[in-house]
């Protein structure tokens, strides 16, 4: 018998569950443990000391003792220290990206839809198609104000927020379908936002993969965007040794996962974020040795444009 197996209890449908429920589980069993401790020797003392019972004895009240208030200090201090570890422990596993293979795919939250990319270039709306036993990983963000990505059978969620690229991820353990909600207030429709994920067999999935249309590889999409915006006017991506300077612009052959040094000093890894804040915002951190003369694609190239633009320059140097 597990939790999940309980009417009001979602599934425990991914390989975290069963521990989020178990430090859940914890902290309610100490909170009705002390609830009930204080309300029981409550009403005893209300009964026992109630005006007019002449058979207690008043005389002389404790005003200190020792021994008891060692115990009420020491007793809940451990439990607290006892709930933090578990806790900590569980959230640092639910929110350190696993290094293991895993499959990355793109999520993009907007009133009122979830759109999902993944990486062999398909597109769905509303759904998430997963094959039992894969590591999937989210990197998600919003067009418009914050969302919230849950899934409550997965016993995961992380906010979606407009600008910055959140990460989430959770490997499922149980064929079957479930709920998809957003759980931050985004607006009228709110309550419409929301899908299912169809964690498949690994046959089933096979089929599903050959019964979707494709539509070019993320990369691909990307180089057409490259173009749409004339990136390559400055930005040199074949690979020619001798500098890291292109025409006008960094050349990107390679570029990401490196270390950029950064005009006035510093420096910064070529990761997601960097590399979309230098498009949006390319006055924000020159590249040492750069004049500062990127214009800014800030409202011109949206989201999943900049998803495809993004696995575009990782693709760049052979880099996945
Ligand atoms: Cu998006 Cu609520």
């Amino acid at each position: 018998m597990n939790i999940g197996d309980l009417p009001v209890f979602p599934d425990q449908a991914s390989t975290s569950a069963a521990s989020v429920d178990f430090v859940a589980l914890m902290v309610l069993g100490v909170c009705l443990f002390f609830a009930f401790a204080v309300l029981i020797v409550m009403i005893y003392f209300l009964v026992h000391y109630r005006a007019g019972n002449k058979k207690v004895d008043r005389s002389n009240p404790p005003l200190s003792n020792d021994y008891v208030e060692w115990t009420w200090i020491a007793i809940p201090t451990l439990l607290s220290i006892g709930l933090f570890g578990g806790g900590a422990r569980v959230y640092y596993d639910l929110y350190q990206m696993p290094s293991d293979p895993k499959t990355v795919i793109d999520v993009v939250g907007k009133q009122w839809m979830w759109q999902l990319y993944y990486p062999d270039g398909r597109k769905e709306i509303n759904a998430l198609h997963l094959r039992v036993g894969d590591k999937v990983e989210l990197r998600m963000i919003s067009e418009d104000v914050i969302h919230s990505f849950f899934i409550p059978d997965f016993r995961t969620k992380h906010d979606v927020m407009p600008g910055r690229y959140t990460y989430l991820w959770f490997e499922p353990k149980t064929p079957g379908d479930y709920h998809l909600f957003c759980t931050e207030y985004c607006g009228t429709s709110h309550d419409e936002m929301q899908g299912w994920v169809h964690v498949l067999s690994p046959q089933d999935y096979q089929k599903w993969q050959h019964t979707e249309a494709q539509t070019g590889s993320p990369s691909e999409r990307g180089a057409k965007v490259f173009t749409k915006y004339g990136c390559a006017q400055c930005h040199n991506t074949s690979d020619v040794s001798g500098g890291a300077r292109g025409i006008v612009g960094p050349r990107l052959h390679g570029l990401y996962g490196q270390t950029v040094a950064l005009e006035g000093g510093g420096s910064v890894v070529a990761d997601e974020q960097y590399l979309r804040d230098s498009i949006l915002y390319p006055q924000k951190q020159i590249v040492a040795g750069f004049d500062p003369i990127m214009p800014s694609f800030d409202k011109r190239i949206n989201e999943p444009e900049m998803l495809d633009l993004l696995a575009y320059i990782r693709s760049i140097g052979g880099q996945k």
